[in-house]
């Protein structure tokens, strides 16, 4: 297994390019499968993930042409493709799951494993299944599938998630395009992913408007053939920001969109980066002397992203006083707090409350991945810790983040990776 080897402190500088978005680009993939013309999408990431959705799709049937630096997948799908989505692709990814909205909607039948738990939670599929059984899904869950039917086209209907969930809403949105007559989806999660994917839809012919948190989708027959560049990576963008502020650094982060990621701007303008916004780049200095924050709250968008939340705690470190990290969305997503320990951090952590003291000198050691996030928070640390720090299981990183040691590297980073 593959490790990172960081030696710290490093000093920041340079140009980064902002990759596409990990988290928008699997769901466009998942909604190809409601295409019978070709679909085009391009600025995809070149990430274990992307991989695995390629996968999973080939496994159905779809034609897929990679251009040579796998950032484009033309994919055209045979007028009937295979509904059955098998254990050994799902177990790898949850987001995999999206493939039941769309394959119930166009082929009125799928056999999708039921995915498994999650380091960072339980995060069930119950907002999906409930959502897709109002749209007309009958489904029962046997031997650890999902074997779900519909009695041909799906039929719109109004549906109001009791709880926000952003893959619940994206599998029911691309349900609903094929769907006969109006749906109403209320409560909807509205990040800028799911926004990425009404808008694709949208460019193939769907009919799809918003209202706030409410999605008003008319189901049409079809859709038309489609190029689509995928938007670019909020977290990834966000990282990178992090890692100028936590550093002392300097930096200019190219290709991506502010208005992404202006809720954590805010938080870092707070701590003290100096950053200057222009319409797809970001100039960010990082201050001699971090600010500490208290009442840092993860949330759903437009709120602070719990996929920021590891990274933050980490800057949360370096503040010159003490903080507060409060988890709102997964129960169990504090994983890198007891690995920051071993670096020297002091965080006390009640029920979803993380108590920060700050003004740490973090001291490099061996340290351990447990998922995306974490992992990233982990090398955010061995970045400003004194000497060598080892990261194992850098595939958690190699899931999300493209070429992290690369553009890491590039910016002055020392680090390297073990094979
Ligand atoms: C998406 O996960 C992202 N994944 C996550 O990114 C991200 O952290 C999360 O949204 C929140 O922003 C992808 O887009 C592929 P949810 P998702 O449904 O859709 C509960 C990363 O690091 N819930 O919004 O799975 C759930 O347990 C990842 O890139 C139910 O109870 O998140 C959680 O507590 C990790 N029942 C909360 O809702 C359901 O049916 C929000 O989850 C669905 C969700």
């Amino acid at each position: 297994m593959d490790k990172f080897l960081i030696e710290g402190p490093c000093k920041i500088k340079g140009k980064v390019k902002i990759s596409g978005a990990k988290n928008s680009a699997l769901v466009l993939l998942a909604a190809t499968l409601l295409f019978e013309k070709p679909v085009t999408l391009k600025n995809l990431p070149r990430v274990r993930d992307i991989n695995t959705m390629l996968n999973l799709l080939k496994s159905l049937g779809s034609k897929i042409t990679l251009s040579k630096d796998r950032k484009t997948a033309r994919i055209q799908n045979k007028k009937k493709l295979k509904t059955f989505a098998s254990y050994s692709l799902v177990k790898t990814m949850r987001a995999s799951i999206l493939v039941l909205g769309p394959l119930i909607s166009k082929f009125h039948k799928s056999t999708t494993s039921y995915p498994g738990g999650c380091n960072i939670g339980l995060r069930p599929v119950n907002y999906h299944l409930s959502a897709l059984k109002k749209l007309g899904m009958k489904y029962q869950i046997k031997k650890g599938y999902i074997h779900a039917k519909s009695n041909g086209r799906l039929l719109g209907t109004t549906i109001k998630f009791s709880k926000i969930s952003v893959g619940a809403t994206e599998n029911t949105i691309i349900a609903a395009c094929l769907a006969r007559g109006k749906t109403i989806i209320k409560n909807c999660a509205i990040e800028p992913e799911i926004k990425d994917l009404t808008n694709f839809l949208n460019c193939a012919g769907a009919k799809i408007t918003w209202k706030g948190r409410t999605c008003l989708i008319t189901g049409v027959n079809s859709l038309n053939e489609t190029d689509y560049s995928v938007m670019a990576d909020r977290i990834e963008t966000g990282t990178f920001c992090v890692a100028a502020t936590i550093a002392q650094g300097d930096l200019e982060i190219q290709n991506l969109n502010p208005k992404n990621i202006k809720t954590e701007l805010n938080i870092l303008k707070k701590a003290g980066a100096k950053i200057r916004v222009f319409e797809n780049k970001i100039f960010i200095k990082g201050p001699k002397v971090i600010k500490p924050i208290k009442n840092i709250k993860t949330k759903e968008w437009p709120g602070i992203a719990t996929d920021m939340q590891s990274q933050l705690m980490v800057l949360m470190c370096k503040a010159n006083g003490e903080s507060s990290i409060t988890e709102n969305i997964f129960e169990n997503r504090f994983l890198h707090a007891s690995e920051l320990q071993r670096l020297g951090a002091k965080i006390k952590i009640i029920n979803n409350k993380a108590t920060i003291q700050g003004n740490t000198k973090l001291i490099g050691a061996e340290l351990m991945s447990s998922d995306l996030r974490a992992s990233v928070a982990l090398v955010l640390a061995a970045m400003v810790s004194r000497g060598k720090s080892t990261i194992n299981r850098v595939y958690h990183l190699d899931r999300g983040y493209e070429n992290i040691e690369k553009k890491l590297r590039k910016i002055g980073v020392k680090i390297k990776r073990l094979k």
